[in-house]
């Protein structure tokens, strides 16, 4: 059996529209999801046991320290649950090269079980089940039905039912990493408690009309007016050194800018690549970054490469 290598990129939340908290602890989302050119590589090898190491990709300042190699792995997960379905052994090696920030609002984790899916159902020839992966994913992950899918899509439900979005050329991104991540369930907890103390009623999402417009047109300055996340107050709450990064990011020309998710990445829109390259630059230079790093999207999901 040769080895297989999937390249899984992470993901940008144009719009995240959060309703009522549900009875089971989620959320029904309007998720926008944006795939962009920052990529994990997941490699499955035959092995005796399942074990999965990982390591940072060239140039990429990720904290793989804080990614789990037990069964609590996310990509290890997703392995023990395809083989399961497909009545064999999870006797895999699965090898992670990171360039997606951990726990980061980029969705890296999900990236590398979308990864492993797909890796694993190659290595053990099993591309009748290929039609079953999202449904797979979504067991594992809200998130991680899109990484396999890819481009830009509309999630409704808890973000795993989803719907392709229309979108026209290239837009271009500037991320600031930040030290130490963000845990989901406590921003979205931060979420409900800001609203709870507000005392008002949480309206239902809804897909927003200038967002789809913008990215139809492929309208970039209309896209960066179009750009929200509910989740940002919340992150900025529990991180509030995101205020000073969004600040000025705003202050050195960016068009849009936004928390990633449930953070603390931060999210900046360029106009065209000079000016994400200078942008980039710019920001680099202020310190407010762990590190700062350029992406392009709409990009595909996860590829055999
Ligand atoms: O689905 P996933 O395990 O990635 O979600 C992580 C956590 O994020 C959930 O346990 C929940 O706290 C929160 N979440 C949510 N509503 C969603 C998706 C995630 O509250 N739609």
């Amino acid at each position: 059996m040769t080895p297989v290598t999937v390249r899984v990129p992470a993901k940008v939340n144009l719009q995240l529209g959060v309703g009522p908290l549900r009875d089971d602890g989620y959320h029904d989302l309007v998720n926008v999801f944006h795939a962009v050119s920052l990529f994990d590589e997941v490699t499955a090898l035959p092995a005796d046991e399942p074990v999965v190491t990982v390591e940072a990709a060239p140039d990429a300042q990720v904290a793989i320290e804080d990614v789990p190699v037990d069964g609590d792995n996310l990509a290890l997960r997703a392995a023990r649950l395809l083989a399961e379905r497909l009545g064999v052994e999870p006797n895999v090696e699965l090898r992670i090269r990171k360039a997606i920030p951990v726990a980061g609002g980029m969705a890296g984790g999900s990236a590398d079980a979308a990864g492993a899916l797909l890796a694993c159902a190659r290595l053990w020839k099993a591309d009748r089940i290929l039609p079953a992966l999202p449904e797979l994913a979504a067991e594992i992950g809200s998130d991680v039905p899109f990484a396999l899918l890819g481009d830009t899509a509309i999630g409704l439900g808890r973000g795993e039912r989803l719907t392709p979005v229309e979108t026209s050329g290239t837009f271009h991104w500037v991320f600031a990493t930040a030290d130490g991540g963000l845990s989901t369930p406590a921003v979205y907890g931060e979420c409900d408690r800001l609203r709870e103390a507000q005392g008002e009623d949480v309206p239902w999402p809804r897909p927003s009309e200038a967002l789809m417009k913008a990215l139809a047109a492929g309208d970039a300055h209309a896209l960066g007016a179009a750009l929200t996340n509910d989740l940002q107050p919340a992150a900025v709450m529990l991180r509030p050194s995101l205020r000073r990064t969004l600040d000025t990011g705003r202050e050195l020309g960016a068009i849009g800018a936004l928390v990633s998710g449930s953070g603390p990445t931060t999210a900046f829109l360029a106009a065209s690549p000079e000016h994400a390259a200078d942008l980039a630059a710019a920001l680099g230079q202020t310190g407010v970054a762990r590190q700062v790093v350029r992406a392009d999207g709409p990009v595909p999901g996860a590829t055999v490469v």
